[in-house]
This record gives structure tokens, sequence and C-alpha cells, in this order.
């Protein structure tokens, strides 16, 4: 016996994500630059170099798919026939045959950042378009919203909306954290939620970024992830959001405060033509096995109050290991101690902790009570870690 109207119950098909997603947004690097040609190439890219190998997954098409007004009949919004002359069908089928899922883009307002039609009052219609296209992940923005249309209602809206095609959608709300976005957005449906304004590609962006969610990573667990934004790892300045650009100390240490505070890895720098440094980095299975752990627990957060220019971040992994990074935010090379007793491990207890630095993939030594190690200006050292009887 069915109750009445049981069949159309939509969504509710299992958890959508358990981890944080990792894939690559067109944003960062090409803006309105975009057309089924790049999304050819660069999905053709995510397996040539290795990406897909290392768990990335999802290829999200983000702002400036469309024409600048819907369909006049159907209030459909319709590709842009220049860009995607195929219609997004035939793109979703090209990454979905590599392997791959796909993603798109839309907003709560009237109009996308980039003046394209958005989904207000329109939500159930372009969900239903969406799923057509074979969508598996919406990112769900904020410009153009109505003074009288309540935020967290429209993100509700889209999250309704999106389980009702019955289709499994990833839910990418980004409302740069307005509103305490992490206080209210796990009751939409969302599975991220961006938590800051847009990165660019400049030390100060990442670190500002980085430091203003310290206190606030308790919010983000499996089902609902915050989003620190794409990455800008590899952009060297180059592209939309490209800016002054970062060194690679800069961007060692970016992806690994993603990896630390286990935020979706996007990658947002070209990926046809990656150097090896990059593809090396957001390729390195240890740092991405730490962004991906299962249990997903904030780091604890072991430098002193007001130090500002130096992170320690300690996480419990779920395997019983640790994580441990040390970022050096400063213009000028810095020693970093650490104190395990801060970490939980009292010196009575008489365990060391066995150290395995993930970038170098080399023994880091077996140490007891403390930890001294020089980390170069801009740059950071992670270790993962186990306790050891010495
Ligand atoms: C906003 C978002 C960005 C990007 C642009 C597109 O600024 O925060 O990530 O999606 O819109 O216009």
């Amino acid at each position: 016996m069915h109750a009445a109207g049981e069949e159309e119950r939509k969504g509710g098909n299992g958890m959508v994500i358990r981890k944080p997603p990792m894939g690559f947004n067109t944003w960062n690097t090409f803006g309105n630059r975009i057309d089924e040609k790049l999304i050819v190439e660069s999905a053709d890219a995510m397996i040539a170099t290795g990406l897909k190998d290392a768990g990335y997954e999802y290829l999200v098409i983000d702002d400036c798919w469309s024409k600048y007004e819907r369909d006049p009949e159907s209030g459909k919004i319709i590709p842009d026939p220049d860009k995607f002359p195929r219609g997004m069908r035939a793109v979703s089928d090209y990454v979905h045959s590599k392997g791959l899922k796909f993603g798109m883009y839309s907003c709560n307002g009237v109009r996308t950042c980039a003046d394209y039609p958005g989904s207000y009052d329109h939500e159930f219609l372009d969900a239903q378009t969406f799923a057509e296209y074979g969508v598996d992940y919406l990112k769900y923005d904020n410009c153009y919203r109505p003074e009288s249309a309540d935020q967290k209602m429209l993100y509700r809206r889209m999250g309704m909306a999106l389980r009702a095609t019955g289709r499994d959608i990833v839910f990418s709300a980004c409302n740069w954290g307005q509103n305490d976005v992490w206080s209210w957005i796990r009751s939409t449906g969302a599975h991220l939620y961006r938590s800051t304004g847009d990165i660019f590609d400049t030390p100060e962006s990442y670190r500002m970024i980085a430091r203003s969610q310290m206190d606030k990573l308790s919010a983000s667990a499996p089902g609902c992830f915050n989003d620190m934004d794409m990455l800008t790892v590899g952009m060297y300045g180059k592209g939309l959001v490209g800016s002054t650009g970062c060194n690679d100390a800069d961007y060692r240490s970016q992806f690994a405060l993603w990896c630390m505070f286990s935020c979706p890895l996007m990658l947002g720098c070209d990926i046809r033509y990656m150097n090896e440094a990059t593809r090396q980095l957001v390729t390195n299975r240890e740092l991405i096995a730490i962004d991906q752990d299962e249990e997903a627990r904030p780091p604890i957060f072991l430098q002193g109050e007001g130090e500002t220019d130096r992170i320690y971040a300690f996480k419990f992994l779920e395997n019983g290991d640790y994580a441990l990074g040390l970022f050096n935010l400063s213009e000028e090379d810095r020693d970093f101690n650490v104190l395990f007793n801060d970490t939980g491990l009292a010196a009575s207890a008489g365990y060391a902790l066995a150290l395995t630095n993930v970038f170098e993939g080399s023994n880091g030594g077996v140490h007891k009570e403390h930890l001294r190690v020089h980390v170069p200006s801009h740059d950071c050292v992670v270790y993962r870690a186990r306790l050891v009887r010495p």
C-alpha cells in the first residue's frame, strides 16, 4: 500500500556527496570566454593529466553560458548558440562519456552576476532543465536578488527544486558568506556553501579567505561543506581573476590549507596547460587524502592568539592518524615550534609522533613532546602523523 501521492515523492536517493567535491570550474581563468571546445578539451585534459585518476570528477561551466534572454514561449534559459551550438546535452554527454560529472551555474536573482537570466521565480523550471541536460552539480549564485525576496528562502526553493527533479545534483550555494551562512545553509539542502567573497590570484586573497574561516569550520561536515572558492593554484596571474599571481610556495600553501580545511578542490587554472609543478601539487595523493578524509573534522589551531602570520593546524583523521600543517604567511622564513601537549598529547602518556612529510613523501622522523621546523616565507610544511611508542 502506498500513501496517496507517494509515487510523486522525489529526491532523497541517498546522500549526494559524502566528501568535498573535486573538479574544475571555468570562471577563474575564462570568465565569459567559454565554449564547447574549451569544455571538450578540459574534459580530455582531466583524463590525460591524471586529474581524474587523482579524484577530480566535476567539470563545471560557470556564468555566461546562455543567451541574454529566456525563450519567450517556453520561458526556458537557452544556451548561447555561438558558444554551445549543439546545446548543453551534447556537452554533458561528452563529459559523461569520459566518466566525469557535469556541472552548470545559475543565480537566485533575476540576472546572474554577469547579467544573464537568473533563476528567480523560475527555480522549478530551471532545475528541470538542468536535469534534462544531465547536470550533476549546480552552482547557485547571489546577484540581482529582489529586495523583497528572502535569501534563505531562495536557497531552500532551489534546494527543493533540485530534489524534485529526482536526479542527484550537488547543490553548490554561493552567497559569499552572507547572513552567517554556515548557521542555516545546511537546512536548505545545499551540499556546499561559499563562505567568502571571490578569490583573486594573490597571496593576500587566499590568506584572507583561509583566516576568515578558521573559527567557523565546525559547521562544515559530510553532507554540506564550507567552500572557500575555486583554487587559483597554477594560474600565475593569468586569466580573469589573475591579478598579481602567486609563486609555487603560495600555491602549496593555498592547496594545503584547502585540504586541511576539507574544502572542495575545484581547480581554476587552465588545466589544459598546467606546468609540472602544478600537476604534481594538485595530484598529491597524501594531501588529497587529508582533504577527502571521511570524517572531515575541523583542525585545531595551535598558534598563539593574535598571531596572524603563522598557522599551525592539527587535524584528527578517520584512520587514527593526524595531519599537521604549518603555514608561514609572513615575508620572512620562520621557525615553527609545535608543542605536542597543545594537540592533546600529554607528555606523560609516553607516546611520540612518527611523521611523514607529504610534499616530499619522506620520513619526517619520530618526535617526542615537540617539533621544531623551519618553514620558508609563503611556504608550508605538512605531515601525516601517527602515534607510536618510542
Ligand atoms: C560571482 C561568484 C563567482 C562567479 C561569478 C560569475 O562573483 O562569486 O564565483 O561565479 O559570480 O559571474
